[in-house]
């Protein structure tokens, strides 16, 4: 088959976790020789995008290149829908695929709708069922929800969410994240190379005091292997004792929902924690959005033992989450790798999409209350029962095979069959499911 006789897919992404989650799809959609895929980004980030692009090696076919400094929502969302207006009139994709909650993934669902373009939705399903918490996330997927022709949900929870709402039951796959097989991907590669803890200390660039006290010496760093998710190896059963002279915390924080109070509340606990534990280190790359850095800044500089670093490319964070003894986030894309690290999160949120992550242990809510932080930190820091219940590794977001059942999903949409029958037609084969909840190892 020529190329130009393939039916066209294009991904569509503009933000660092959907670029994580996406890459994987786009590897492999660029060597199938069944279709002919495009890679479109909207730019909505550009240094945290690129640094993504740049791990996993690939650019884009087209670069809209739409962030502009302290961007509001109702801005970016006009640049992005009239852009990709245009891309969508002159490429003619018979499918678009976008992934998550971000105003990219909303506008591109919106564009390809007015176009009547089939969207795939990746990482569909997931709730809080409060608008206002992730703002404006929810409201994001509710409405590109309603915009889809084939739902890519990560979990059974998720492809339940979807039938609440009226979804047909053919059109939701359960697939596990592709943040898994992200994280694989990420850690095969450092684990082939024996000098990456030295690649990844130097691209760093802390104080050699901090790098050698909490990254260099510290017990954990002796365990080169990045473990996610095969089952604790004997080596990672005394991780609290050989940890707790020199505990590592890793710190990031985002929310739109959180600006303001809740971020300088945020700060404030970090600060009081380094203070009363003289053992522990924090470090936290931190996020470009100007309201970030600004509270971060004002509240969390100049203290030896707290490193405020730039957004670290992935391979070096995920380096870093392996070396830490427990991560303070509101991240989803953190929630959910956690688990199949085994690294305890206090999801600094009220709320989750991510109910797997809580129910397993591993991750759990503590908002923005400072003194809640507080005391869920030290608690970590000193009882090693509980350190050890919530550390596990766990699988309750993929077995890393998302990408191949999209992959497959999306060819036989795209090329089986008869237009009317191809949604109808599609299902999620039962192997999925049950090898899903195999590897899930909640009770
Ligand atoms: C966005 C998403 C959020 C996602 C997060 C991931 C929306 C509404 N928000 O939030 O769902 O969880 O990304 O990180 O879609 N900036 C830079 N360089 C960058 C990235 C951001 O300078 O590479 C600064 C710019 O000033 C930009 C601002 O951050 O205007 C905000 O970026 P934006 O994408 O609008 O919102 P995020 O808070 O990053
Ligand atoms: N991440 C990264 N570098 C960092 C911080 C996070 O590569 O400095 C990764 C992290 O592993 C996860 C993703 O970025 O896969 C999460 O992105 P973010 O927290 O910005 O967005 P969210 O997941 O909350 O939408």
């Amino acid at each position: 088959m020529r190329p130009a006789q393939k039916p066209k897919v294009v991904l569509i992404f503009g933000t660092r976790p959907e670029a994580i989650k996406l890459a994987p799809l786009a590897l492999a959609l660029k060597t199938d020789q069944r279709l002919d895929c495009r890679v479109w980004v909207t730019g909505q980030h550009r240094q945290m995008l690129d640094q993504v692009l740049q791990v996993f090696g690939f650019s884009p076919d087209i670069d809209l290149n739409l962030m502009q400094p302290n961007q509001t929502l109702g801005g970016l969302t006009s640049r992005a829908v009239a852009a990709l207006d245009q891309c969508l009139a002159t490429e003619h994709p018979q499918l678009i695929l976008v992934q998550g909650d971000t105003t990219t993934v909303f506008c591109a669902a919106l564009a390809a709708f007015y176009h009547q373009i089939p969207v795939g939705h990746v990482e569909a399903g997931l709730r809080t069922n409060n608008l206002k918490s992730p703002w404006p996330e929810e409201a994001n997927r509710v409405l590109t929800s309603r915009l889809t022709s084939l739902h890519f949900a990560p979990t059974e929870t998720a492809k339940q969410n979807l039938m609440r709402e009226g979804v047909d039951e053919t059109k939701i796959f359960v697939t596990g994240n592709t943040v898994i097989d992200a994280l694989f991907w990420v850690r095969n590669k450092l684990n082939a190379n024996p000098d990456a803890s030295k690649h990844m200390v130097d691209r760093l660039r802390v104080p050699a005091t901090f790098a050698d006290r909490f990254l260099v010496n510290s017990a954990v760093a002796r365990n080169q292997v990045v473990s996610a998710a095969a089952g604790s190896s004997p080596g990672e059963r005394d991780f609290f004792n050989r940890s707790r002279h020199s505990p590592l915390i890793l710190v990031t924080g985002h929310r739109r929902e959180s600006f303001g109070r809740g971020f300088e509340d945020i700060c404030r606990a970090i600060r009081e924690l380094a203070q009363l534990h003289s053992e522990v280190g924090v470090i936290y790359p931190v996020h470009l959005n100007p309201q970030v850095q600004h509270a971060v800044h004002t509240i969390l500089g100049g203290h030896p033992r707290i490193q405020l670093v730039e957004p670290l490319g992935y391979e070096v964070f995920v380096w870093l989450m392996d070396r830490s003894f427990f991560i303070l986030s509101d991240s989803g894309g953190v929630q959910e790798e956690a688990p199949s690290l085994g690294k305890p999160v206090l999801v600094m949120r009220d709320t989750t999409e991510r109910p797997e992550g809580i129910a397993s242990g591993t991750c759990r809510l503590v908002g923005t209350n400072p003194e809640l932080i507080l005391r869920e930190a030290r608690l970590l820091l000193t009882s090693e029962s509980e350190y050890r219940r919530r550390s596990a590794l766990k699988n309750p977001y993929g077995d890393g095979r998302a990408t191949h059942r999209i992959v497959e999903a999306c060819v036989r949409f795209l090329c089986d069959g008869k237009k009317g029958k191809r949604i109808n037609d599609l299902r999620c084969p039962p192997d999925y499911v049950r090898n899903l909840k195999k590897n899930n190892r909640i009770g």
